[in-house]
């Protein structure tokens, strides 16, 4: 196993090296021809340059990392020399300062609070629902019907994130979340792309976005309305956010719970549900897998439900899983801006260079994955029995470091209950020969749904 060679470093005038990469013209011209946008581009980078990628996006200074010890040096070893990229400011427009974009003491003392609701007895009672929502979800489906599957994930993976966070039913709202939440995912990458215009320049979409927006907001403040009208103690993760009291006894203003309701509901959802329609892409294009598959659910449940503290018996379940995330990684690429002039994989960097780290690409590196298109569950049975086979940090679809993702266990947990009892009761295969195309807005979404047939298992 080794790494592509990077072509000699550019000396600038100030005696700095700096990584190979497309420079001027040869650059925009790449990057408008790659028919996936950024997903073709930043592949060509690293294959065309090496594991360290240096360019100017709109003037600003932009390095894609791919070298697992960079990657490891830059969210984990040097992270403090570190802050969330221009791309999160774009975000922030949705998520406020929630725990995914806030920084700082700030940022910690939320992660402290809400850390508690992803404990292991948590995630473990938030089973029952996840596969009595998912019964309830695939009720309504007809045997031999071509369905909308990145849709249904969508409104399964929400109703469990209400209620399981939030102990709310959701089911009334699901299709105005789902609906807003395709408008601003859409208008997201044209709002990163100006991120560095101040928020009153106006950008096309924004209308349209800003609608998505209220419609969100709406929603969201009633949950948080509805609670405190009602004064009942669940005792879920939003009892936890109301009952935080700073230091001077003051309880978290309506702005701040908004944000990290919109939060935690959003960014608990999409990528679960993100993960599940692309699983479901890559079983109907792979029949011998899916009838694995379906072999372990069939002999390891026989007809009961999937059980939460049970998915170690289902070990081929997690390797589907695991394999669907290294191909279709629901977060693409982790950015981040150097607040301080950096070293990495022998280049020195300028401060406020923003650093790419991209899992679309790092996963499909043929370095680190033989034959790294194909989809083979087999990659990850050394790694699901706990014994590690490839190089720390070359598989990351919950990031690394202190931001790692906050519920990846829970993720992992929800995935693999849907999907087992997705596949007790249906199979899936492909409903045309068309490519699905992958869309990289926040998340990796398909492009225009994901439609499959569904056929009854009789
Ligand atoms: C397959 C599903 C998921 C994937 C692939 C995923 C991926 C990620 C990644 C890569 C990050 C790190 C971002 C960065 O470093 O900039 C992250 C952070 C985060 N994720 Fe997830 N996530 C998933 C599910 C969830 C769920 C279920 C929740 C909550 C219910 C959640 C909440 C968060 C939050 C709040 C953060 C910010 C954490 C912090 O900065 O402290 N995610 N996620």
């Amino acid at each position: 196993m080794g790494f592509a060679r990077a072509q000699p470093a550019v000396i600038t005038q100030a005696g700095r090296a700096v990584p190979p990469g497309p420079r001027g013209i040869s650059f925009l011209w790449r990057l408008l021809r790659a028919p996936d946008g950024w997903l073709d581009f930043l592949t060509w980078c690293q294959r065309q340059y090496g594991n360290v990628v240096y360019f100017r996006f709109l003037g600003v200074p932009a390095c894609l990392i791919n070298d697992p010890a960079g990657i490891e040096r830059v969210l984990v070893t040097d992270h403090q020399k570190f802050t969330k990229s221009m791309d999160y400011r774009a975000l922030s427009r949705v998520l406020g300062q929630g725990l995914l974009t806030s920084e700082g003491e700030f940022w910690k003392r939320q992660r402290r609070l809400v850390q508690p609701a992803f404990f292991r007895d948590r995630i473990l009672s938030y089973g029952g629902l996840m596969t009595a929502y998912t019964d309830r979800l695939i009720e309504t489906w007809q045997d031999g019907e071509v369905r909308d599957v990145h849709r249904d994930m969508m409104r399964v993976t929400l109703e469990i994130a209400a209620r399981s966070l939030f102990n709310v039913e959701i089911e009334g709202d699901a299709g105005t979340i789902g609906r807003a939440l395709t408008v601003v995912m859409d208008q997201m990458p044209k709002l990163a792309g100006f991120a560095f215009l101040p928020d009153w320049v106006p950008v096309p979409g924004l209308g349209a976005f800003r609608r998505a927006l209220a419609d969100l907001d709406k929603i969201v403040y009633g949950i948080v309305r509805d609670r405190r009208a009602t004064g009942a103690r669940p005792g879920d993760l939003l009892d936890m956010l109301l009952d935080t009291r700073d230091e001077n006894g003051a309880g978290m203003s309506d702005l701040q719970l908004r944000d990290e309701v919109m939060t935690l509901l959003l960014a608990g959802h999409e990528t679960t549900a993100n993960t599940l329609a692309w699983t479901l892409y890559l079983l109907a294009q792979n029949p011998e897998q899916q009838s694995r598959l379906e072999a372990e659910v069939r002999t390891v449940l026989d007809g009961r439900k999937a059980e939460a503290g049970g998915l170690q018996r289902l070990p081929y379940t997690q390797m589907v899983l695991m394999e669907a995330q290294r191909l279709y990684p629901p977060a693409w690429a982790i950015g981040r801006k150097a607040l301080q002039d950096f070293e990495v994989s022998g280049y020195r960097l300028h401060a406020g260079t923003n650093v790419i780290v991209s899992q679309w690409v790092l996963h499909r590196d043929p370095h680190l994955y033989p034959d790294p298109e194909r989809f083979d569950p087999e990659h990850w049975r050394e790694e699901v029995a706990g014994r590690r086979s490839l190089p720390k940090f070359a598989y990351l679809p919950f990031g690394a470091g202190p931001r790692v993702c906050v519920g990846a266990s829970l993720a992992l947990t929800e995935s693999a209950l849907v999907l087992a009892t997705l596949m007790q009761r249906f199979r899936f295969s492909l409903a045309s020969a068309e490519r699905v195309k992958a869309f990289p807005s926040v998340t990796l979404r398909p492009k225009h749904g994901l439609r499959l047939r569904v056929e009854k298992v009789k």
